[in-house]
């Protein structure tokens, strides 16, 4: 059994953890850290938990304690850099869950990021942990994890195999991405209010949402070379993102051969489901899965995948990665009855 603190605890993707660890067979005990919430109780904060979870404090990220196993970082980006480094040097797991150790080079995240990155010695010894894809064996002796954005797991998931297997086949890919507002975290807005996304739609970030630079990072270690774009849109949605790929090839696709890609990657796959017709966000939502649709009409392949961006995306992918470090279940913590195998399905 191990201890386990959510630093960032009282944010949309830190209730999910919370949620996640009270349920966790081989978590035995965890502490929660906020910013401006701290003194508070986890149930004042989060009134749906009395009768779930143990009404325990909010203790400051400025007194974190240093004799846990496994922490979680669910804080903005450029904060994990004042957390990790001590808690990696001091032996502890670290799996975070924000931007700051995604990309492999420090210029590539003063770029997107517009911050000095204090700690880039960890960029080359952290795992970046898309958990449906990473082997097993990857996660020895891993102490730091960062966890993929959340258009990136639901981009990579959807894209790696194909890449991976026909990369010198491609012209172009070309990926459209929509998120639910809570993507943007907590924190008010007025871009975000519902009075402005109800029944409203629109584009964001165009050509620099730091996402990209994720994405490319993976598809390139798998050699793609093709042109990308990738352009992101809020939905009128609290939760949910949905990817939408148009791969432009050189010759007809042989939907087949693409199938057997896919299931060759996924057959084992607690969380990866491969589906027959387009997902839906209604599918996913509140859940750890990833699901994916293959069509293909001549020379033009449309991928489709969807999950909750504050599970699959974010806290929920976090917590499979945790299992992976330790060896465990995948499925702890997330899934309550172990089912047959989900891969493919319609
Ligand atoms: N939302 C998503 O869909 C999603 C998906 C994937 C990854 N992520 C990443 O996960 C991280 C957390 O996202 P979120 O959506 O959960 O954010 P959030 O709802 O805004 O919560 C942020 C958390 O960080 C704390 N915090 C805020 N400012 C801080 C500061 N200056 N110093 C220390 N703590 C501070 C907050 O504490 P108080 O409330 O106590 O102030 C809160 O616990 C971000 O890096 C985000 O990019 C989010």
């Amino acid at each position: 059994m191990i201890s386990v603190g959510i630093i960032g605890g009282s944010g949309y993707t830190g209730k999910k953890l919370i949620q996640f660890c009270n349920i966790h067979k081989e978590i035995s005990s965890y502490k929660v850290y906020g910013s401006k919430t701290a003194g508070e109780t986890v149930h004042s904060l989060f009134p749906d938990f009395v009768g779930i979870t143990k009404n325990i404090a909010i203790e400051s990220v400025d007194n974190i304690d240093l004799d846990l196993d496994v922490y979680f970082i669910a804080l903005p980006h450029g904060e994990a850099l004042k957390y990790v480094p001590k808690l990696v040097g001091n032996g502890k797991k670290v799996i975070d869950l924000g931007g700051d150790y995604r990309l492999d080079f420090e210029e590539l995240y003063i770029d997107w990021y517009k911050f000095t990155h204090t700690s880039s010695y960890l960029l080359k010894s952290k795992l970046y942990g898309l958990a449906d894809i990473v082997p097993q064996e990857k996660y020895n002796n891993v102490n730091l994890i960062a966890n993929p954005g959340c258009y990136p797991t639901a981009t990579l998931l959807s894209l790696l195999p194909f890449i991976t297997n026909f990369a010198e086949d491609i012209l172009t890919v070309s990926t459209v991405a929509y998120s639910g507002t809570s993507g943007a975290g907590k924190s008010a807005k007025s871009e975000y209010l519902l009075t402005e996304m109800a029944g409203n739609a629109r584009a964001y970030n165009v050509n620099k949402h730091r996402h990209q630079p994720e994405i490319l990072q993976a598809l390139y270690k798998q050699g793609f070379h093709s042109p990308f774009s990738f352009t992101t849109h809020l939905l009128p949605a609290a939760v949910g993102i949905y990817a939408t790929s148009s791969v432009h090839l050189k010759e007809k696709a042989d939907i087949n051969k693409i199938t057997d890609a896919y299931q060759a990657v996924y057959e084992n796959s607690k969380f990866v489901r491969l589906r027959e017709v387009p997902p839906q966000l209604s599918w996913v939502t509140g859940t750890n899965f990833c699901d994916i649709n293959i069509s293909v009409e001549g020379s033009t392949l449309i991928i489709t995948s969807a999950i909750d961006n504050l599970i699959k995306g974010a806290a929920g992918q976090a917590i499979q990665n945790m299992n992976k470090l330790y060896g465990w279940d995948e499925g702890l913590g997330l899934i309550t009855k172990e089912v047959e195998s989900v891969s493919v399905c319609q």
